[in-house]
């Protein structure tokens, strides 16, 4: 079998500091029949009684006394113990590379956390597939091309923040879990647009190597935050401001169901990227250039997605109402494009990243290629 190599330098601890020795435990307990009851004296902060309040007992009621403390500083331990809890001296470590809170932090994350949890769906019970008509073909064309990439990029977005996840401090669980939530999102999305395609008499359609070099691009960003910056910032800032426009995408209620579902949830993933810039940029200004290399680079590959037709097209298609509409599906993509940049523009001013000045994304549609 082969031998996994761990070279982080980060591991202050190993599985050897955990003896593993034969209990005299349970033979002295069968002895005695005294038990030891030594852990109950070995506890955290104790005798506190956290009350639900009028959505139940959320996170935010459980940030009591010594509980509710965020530290700056993950637990060098490294390990999973529960913030809070009496942590013995040879728990081993799991390597954890992400243990400044500003690396990961988002003010609001306990917040969408609960929203997340509150607000989850489900791709085969809430949509209407049953209503879904036959459509002309240029439009179930044009769908499913649209499903096909979203369909391919929706998953990134579960893949690229979980791998980071996996680095990242218990001590600040609160994001982690909202992590966790927005992998369940992303599922959801990637099996919704698949099942469209393939509901209505279509299928898929063609992948798209730009496509995928920018996924894979967030995928080997150099830092969470970078990441969060080319991901939350641009790509699902992108995706999310196509689906607010949704009922003016969709060619039925069905896809319009689909695409405010899918609303919410990436309302919610931005709204973490977007706060959790905020956070590292005020705690470390000197990262913005980091991010604008990141942007600068993820922004060239999304002027370049709309060398190729398959990226154009299907949208005039939709938006205009069908092929014979074409010249009016581009006037309304030319007005989305305008609100997708604007919107991202605002999120980055948001964040605090004055990105203004080094955008490569031009707001007139038409000059897309004269950028
Ligand atoms: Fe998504
Ligand atoms: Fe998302």
């Amino acid at each position: 079998m082969p031998t996994v190599q761990i070279k982080d330098e980060a591991r202050i601890g190993s599985d050897a500091r955990v003896k593993l020795q034969p209990s005299v435990y349970l033979e002295k307990l069968f002895q005695t029949g005294t038990p030891d009851l030594s852990w109950m004296n070995q506890h955290g902060e104790w005798g506190m009684r956290a009350k639900p309040g009028n959505l139940g007992l959320r996170l935010k009621d459980i940030e009591i006394g010594s509980y509710g403390v965020v530290p700056d500083h993950g637990g060098d331990h490294r390990s999973m113990a529960p913030r809070g809890a009496v942590v013995p001296s040879d728990v081993p470590s799991l390597g954890f590379t992400i243990n400044e809170k500003a690396e990961c932090w988002a003010d609001n994350a306990m917040e969408l956390y609960e929203e997340a949890v509150a607000r989850q769906w489900s791709s085969a019970r809430d949509i209407p597939w049953s209503e879904l008509k036959p459509l002309p073909d240029d439009l179930e064309h044009a769908m499913c091309q649209l499903c096909t990439f979203l369909t391919e990029v929706e998953f990134i977005a579960a893949d690229a923040p979980t791998r980071w996840m996996s680095q990242i401090n218990q001590d600040f669980l609160e994001v982690k879990l909202f992590l966790a939530t927005q992998a369940m999102d992303e599922a959801r999305h990637t099996d919704v647009f698949r099942k469209r395609a393939l509901a209505n008499g279509g299928g898929l359609g063609k992948a798209s190597a730009l496509s995928q070099l920018s996924l894979k691009r967030i995928f080997d960003s150099p830092s969470f935050s970078a990441q969060t910056a080319r991901l939350h910032l641009l790509g699902e800032g992108f995706v999310l401001t196509m689906f607010r426009q949704g009922e003016f995408i969709a060619p039925s209620r069905v896809d319009s169901e689909i695409f405010r579902r899918c609303m919410q949830d990436e309302s919610r993933h931005v709204g973490y990227g977007t706060m959790h810039l905020r956070a590292q940029l005020k705690a470390r200004p000197e990262l913005a250039e980091e991010i604008h290399d990141q942007l600068d680079d993820a922004e060239s590959i999304l002027l370049q997605l709309f060398s190729v037709p398959e990226s154009v097209e299907p949208m005039a298609i939709l938006l205009g109402g069908g092929l014979k509409h074409f010249d009016q599906g581009m006037e309304m993509q030319a007005n989305l494009w305008r609100r997708i940049v604007n919107e991202y523009l605002q999120r980055c001013d948001s964040a605090g990243l004055d990105r203004r000045p080094r955008c490569l994304l031009p707001t007139d549609f038409t000059k897309l290629f004269a950028a």
